[in-house]
């Protein structure tokens, strides 16, 4: 199969797909890899490490798209790249498309095959693709929120972990998955007040199994949240209902009782965030403010450590490529169940529950139905 890699041009996304140890295990696989020119440079990778792994490099995204049968990305295609991508061609990428219209519409207009990453899912219903990604944002929520809570960023001007004599900072975390996890596990190691919510009781228990003793476990619920939030100091956002849009856990209304500098971190803006004022940031301008809350809401929090990110991604989502290049869609996807679960449109169908009900479109059932397609 012909691989192409083409750069990412999300404002500030400096992680790549592929790196050359991916080459060279696409070319023991007897495929060919197009990579476009310094598309690993963000990530520390040069055209000549990728030559030297049997890459050959294109100078331009649109050679890339052209020569491709199936392309591997991180972010979701942006406009500029709806055009490029072509019926049949296969998408490998994270598309979040219950979050984008625009985007939801330009695919099934494509006809292309688009398998996305953060619904590829294991029989446990866990989430490989996004477990590595949901770990460097979860840990980098608190290096973030410990930043801007200080008073020239417009924060509380409060130190995470306080001085001996001085209580720390109080860290509320909504969601206590993979993100929530490594939030609480950061914010504690630095000495803050921690809690965390989440709707599911075992899994409360469970990290009240493994939590330090400066992590309290309180059951996620409207009055819960409302009572919490007006001690806090740094929030994360961090709760997902896979495919679907985040439930609005923290309305417009309620950033009136919280403390003037409270700094919000709604990692969850990816799936149309869990805290009703945040919209979508960058890392070039990260934060906003409303009434007093700093907002820190940027998309593609990974993006901003790529060095970390890349290797963390890739080698999750290597031998599901792999596959996916030795037996085509069709065969991977009736071979290996995790993979089917990623496919959320198909020949300008949309086979992902949940995608079509984020959009009200209809959801054709018969392809993901059919063992064999
Ligand atoms: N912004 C970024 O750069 C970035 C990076 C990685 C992940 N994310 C996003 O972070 C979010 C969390 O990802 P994850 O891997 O931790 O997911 P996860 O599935 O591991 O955890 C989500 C948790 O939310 C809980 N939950 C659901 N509804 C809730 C509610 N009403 N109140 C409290 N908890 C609730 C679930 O029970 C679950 O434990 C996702 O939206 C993901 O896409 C964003």
């Amino acid at each position: 199969m012909i691989i192409g890699v083409p750069k990412e041009i999300k404002n500030n996304e400096n992680r790549v797909a592929l790196t050359p140890a991916g080459v060279a295990e696409m070319k023991k696989n007897g495929h060919e890899v197009y990579v476009q020119t310094a598309a690993g440079e963000g990530s520390g990778f040069s055209d000549q490490e990728y030559i030297a792994y049997g890459a050959q490099i294109l100078g331009t995204i649109e050679e890339v798209y052209a020569v491709a049968e199936m392309i591997m990305k991180v972010k979701e295609p942006i406009a500029s790249e709806y055009n490029l991508i072509r019926k049949d061609q296969l998408v490998f990428t994270y598309f979040h498309f219950a979050s984008s219209e625009p985007l939801t519409h330009a695919m099934i207009k494509s006809e292309a095959i688009c398998l996305a990453y953060e619904t590829v899912e294991k029989a446990d219903r866990s989430l490989p693709l996004l477990i590595p990604m949901s770990e460097v944002a979860g840990r980098m929520s608190i290096q973030e929120g410990a930043k801007y809570l200080e008073k020239p960023l417009k924060g509380r001007g409060i130190l995470l972990g306080g001085v001996p004599g001085v209580p720390p900072a109080k860290v509320l975390v909504l969601g206590g998955g993979i993100v929530g996890t490594q939030a609480a596990k950061m914010a504690a190691g630095l000495g803050a007040q921690v809690t965390i919510m989440d709707v599911s009781l075992p899994r409360l228990r469970q990290l009240s199994e493994i939590m330090p003793a400066n992590v309290m476990t309180i059951i996620s619920n409207s009055y819960n949240i409302q009572n919490a939030i007006k001690e806090a100091d740094l929030i994360i956002g961090a709760v997902l209902i896979p495919g679907a849009k985040a439930p609005n856990l923290i309305t417009r209304e309620m950033l009136k009782d919280m403390r003037p500098g409270t700094v919000l971190v709604d990692v969850a803006v990816d799936q149309g965030g869990c805290i009703e004022t945040c919209e979508p940031t960058t890392h070039e301008n990260p934060t906003f403010i409303i009434d007093d809350i700093v907002h820190y809401c940027v998309a593609n929090m990974p993006g901003a450590v790529p060095y970390t990110s890349t290797l963390a991604l890739t080698n999750a989502t290597l031998p599901y490529a792999v596959q996916l290049a030795n037996k085509g869609w069709k065969k991977a996807c009736a071979e290996n169940a995790e993979l089917k679960k990623g496919l959320n449109i198909a020949n300008g169908k949309i086979v992902y529950k949940e995608v079509a009900e984020a959009w009200n479109l209809p959801f054709d059932e018969e392809l993901v139905l059919e063992p064999n397609f």
